[in-house]
């Protein structure tokens, strides 16, 4: 019983709206669920008949697909269409940080969330449900409300608010046991349809129905949260290096007691990805638009931890390598923000390598998943020195061997459980010695590196 939800339609095919998609269709396979993009090249992408060419790399996804794709499952291009038929509608777009106007640089940037809503207003000739997915600021329900009632052709419009928790490399596992699935709004029928369509695959205790404006914030907060630990847990880390403790010791101490628990306690070269930033941000701009200043440093202090972490990494690389890297080759190991993911947006690496190239070094990067213009687009987008000079300076290689020969440091940025495995006589033999590993991730075996021959530096060490 799906309360009357026979066609859902998702806007926005992105690392949210695909996999979240493909199980919702692959466990509800009497709903017809086809998502639509503006991006053509990415519906070709979801529509290829070879799953290594998903716009997506995530564990598991290309099962889904192949089960789902052709039978309940739709990628498409056909916006208006799909609006026009479905009972339900996800809008599932980006929301990126501003990077013009008022709360440049700090507020979300709504725009595409509202073509969204006036689009579903002009095209709907029947009842929809619209479900938030996006992160999205306090309030922005109201927005879509308003939009939809005033542009909209008279038919009623139900708005929910059902953030994604998902993480990425983890995505499918995260989908098909969420630790909870929250569900905000005002009409109970509306959550009942939502609720019904979850229930085919999570236990009914686990999906959280509140009101919608502690669900937009929740969303925002659970992020912040989990930011915190990291920063927490980075800023020890330096203490850790200065003292003579070990910041996985410490980690290991506290995350024993229940009340902190002993996950996302890794130090790290800093934490990256699409949403950790970007809602931090978010959270500061609310609480500042209130005059709430104090809460806003509170939360501010969490990104400014996560620079320093990152800038002390490189800073590291440099003092260790006798104060000047320029001209020295510095093998980058992963680029990607963690592994398991092709997904790069914020990576530590981005801004590591910036701060190294300042310095004049040179540097290979080799990850298994992500592409060479990927690392350029990101580098670029930075606009630090030209297109000319990064390209000049930075290579991407598709072998790790390659990215260490002649090699007067390897930087450890992305945990990819290859590298552990790698042969590391192998690639201290074709380095420059000494040979350096800074390890931003804490994965390698400093004993055996050091048995080698490396001079190995861990982060809270
Ligand atoms: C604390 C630590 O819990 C304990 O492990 C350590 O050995 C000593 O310090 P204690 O100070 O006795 O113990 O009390 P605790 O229960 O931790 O509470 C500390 C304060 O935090 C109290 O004022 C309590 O009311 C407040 N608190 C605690 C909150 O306001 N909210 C909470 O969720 C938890
Ligand atoms: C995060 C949230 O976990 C997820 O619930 C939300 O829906 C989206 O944002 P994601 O950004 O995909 O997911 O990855 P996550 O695993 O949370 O890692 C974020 C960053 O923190 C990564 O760069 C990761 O390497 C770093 N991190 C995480 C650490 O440095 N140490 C840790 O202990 C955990
Ligand atoms: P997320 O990580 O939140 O999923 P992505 O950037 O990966 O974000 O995906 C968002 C997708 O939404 C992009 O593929 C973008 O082309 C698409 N999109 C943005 N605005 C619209 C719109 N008005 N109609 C259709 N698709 C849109």
């Amino acid at each position: 019983n799906h309360k009357g939800i026979r066609k859902i339609a998702c806007i926005g095919a992105g690392y949210v709206g695909g996999p979240t998609m493909s199980v919702i269709a692959q466990k509800n396979p009497h709903i017809q669920v086809t998502v639509v993009d503006l991006n053509a090249g990415r519906i070709d992408a979801w529509n290829d008949e070879n799953f290594d060419n998903l716009p997506v790399y995530e564990p598991g996804l290309d099962a889904v697909i192949a089960e789902a794709r052709g039978r309940n499952l739709f990628f498409s291009t056909h916006v208006e269409k799909a609006i026009m038929e479905a009972d339900m509608i996800f809008i599932s777009v980006n929301t990126p940080t501003k990077t013009y106007g008022k709360g440049k640089g700090q507020a979300a940037d709504l725009k595409f969330i509202e073509l969204c809503a006036r689009q579903i207003a002009e095209v709907a000739t029947s009842p929809k449900i619209i479900v938030e997915k996006s992160t999205i600021p306090v309030r922005t329900a109201a927005t879509i409300k308003s939009i939809l009632d005033h542009t909209g052709k008279g038919v009623p419009f139900q708005v929910l608010s059902n953030p994604e928790f998902l993480a990425e490399g983890t995505a499918i596992q995260d989908l098909y046991k969420p630790d909870r699935i929250l569900i905000g709004g005002e009409d109970p029928d509306a959550i009942a349809a939502l609720r019904s369509i979850y229930e085919a695959w999570v236990p009914s205790d686990r999906i959280i129905a509140t009101n919608l404006w502690s669900s937009e914030l929740s969303k925002l907060v659970a992020n912040a949260f989990l930011a915190q630990r990291v920063s927490s847990i980075n800023s020890i880390s330096e203490l850790c290096e200065v003292t003579g403790a070990n910041v996985d010791e410490v980690a290991q101490a506290i995350g024993r007691d229940s009340r902190i628990g002993p996950k996302f306690l890794k130090a790290s070269v800093g934490f990256g990805g699409s949403c950790f930033q970007k809602d931090l941000l978010n959270l500061v701009y609310i609480a500042r638009s209130y005059n709430l200043n104090q809460v806003a440093d509170y939360w501010e202090q969490v990104i400014k931890i996560n620079d320093h972490q990152k800038i002390r990494f490189a800073e590291k690389i440099i003092q260790t390598m006798y104060n000047t890297v320029n001209g020295k080759k510095i093998a980058f190991m992963g680029w990607a923000f963690k592994k398991d993911t092709n997904d790069t947006r914020e990576s530590a690496a981005i801004y590591v390598a910036d701060h190294l190239l300042e310095e004049r070094a040179k540097i290979e990067v080799f990850d298994p998943k992500v592409q060479e213009n990927q690392i350029y687009n990101d580098l670029n987008a930075l606009a630090t020195r030209s297109k000319e000079e990064n390209q000049k300076l930075l290579k991407a290689v598709s072998s790790p061997y390659q990215a260490c020969e002649g090699a007067h440091a390897i930087a450890l940025l992305t945990e990819w459980d290859e590298f552990i495995e790698y042969d590391w006589q192998r690639i201290k033999n074709n380095m420059r010695k000494p040979a350096f590993v800074f390890d931003g991730r804490k994965i390698l075996d400093r004993k055996k590196l050091e048995d080698l021959g490396f001079i190995y530096y861990a982060i809270g060490e």
